[in-house]
């Protein structure tokens, strides 16, 4: 079933020039870009989006993170692209990421103590449903259509 999910090339990737290279793979993948853009994130957004990390020891370190300077939203489209995204990005700790992956192939530890993992995406349909809305107020669809 077609579905949607949110990426985000995080502050890191995008200074790191790897906005290019994370959208090809996801275009190689087959899957189908449906929105794009560069923003400033603020603290606002950042934390309507990570609400669910809000009481975690690194929410402020995560907030200024990913506000420090622009990132790249999209919007993207497949069958089972949820989970293929992720697929694509490999585990959370760039370190231990496998090869092959965006994170895995790409990131690693900056020893800053902040977890600098290059990429976002959606982790269920529920959030791609609240992370597109939020990132895309604009677009008239939503993540189930
Ligand atoms: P992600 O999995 O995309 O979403 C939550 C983010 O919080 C994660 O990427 C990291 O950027 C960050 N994060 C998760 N765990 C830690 C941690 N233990 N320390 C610092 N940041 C973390």
């Amino acid at each position: 079933k077609k579905e949607h999910t949110l990426v985000l090339v995080k502050p890191d990737g995008f200074r790191r020039g790897l906005t290019g290279e994370i959208l090809r793979r996801i275009e190689s993948k087959g899957y189908v870009l449906k929105g794009l853009k560069i923003k400033q994130a603020d603290r606002a957004l950042l934390e309507e989006h990570y609400a669910e990390h809000r009481e975690r020891p690194f929410f402020q370190g995560l907030i200024e993170y990913m506000s420090a300077s622009p990132l790249v939203a999209i919007v993207v489209e497949g069958d089972r692209v949820i989970e293929g995204v992720r697929s694509l990005m490999g585990t959370t700790n760039p370190t231990l990421a496998a090869p092959g992956t965006i994170r895995g192939d790409l990131g690693r530890d900056w020893g800053t103590g902040q977890v600098e993992n290059l990429v976002h995406g959606s982790d269920s349909t529920t959030s791609a449903i609240r992370e597109i809305a939020l990132w895309f107020p604009e677009l008239e669809y939503h993540a189930e259509d």
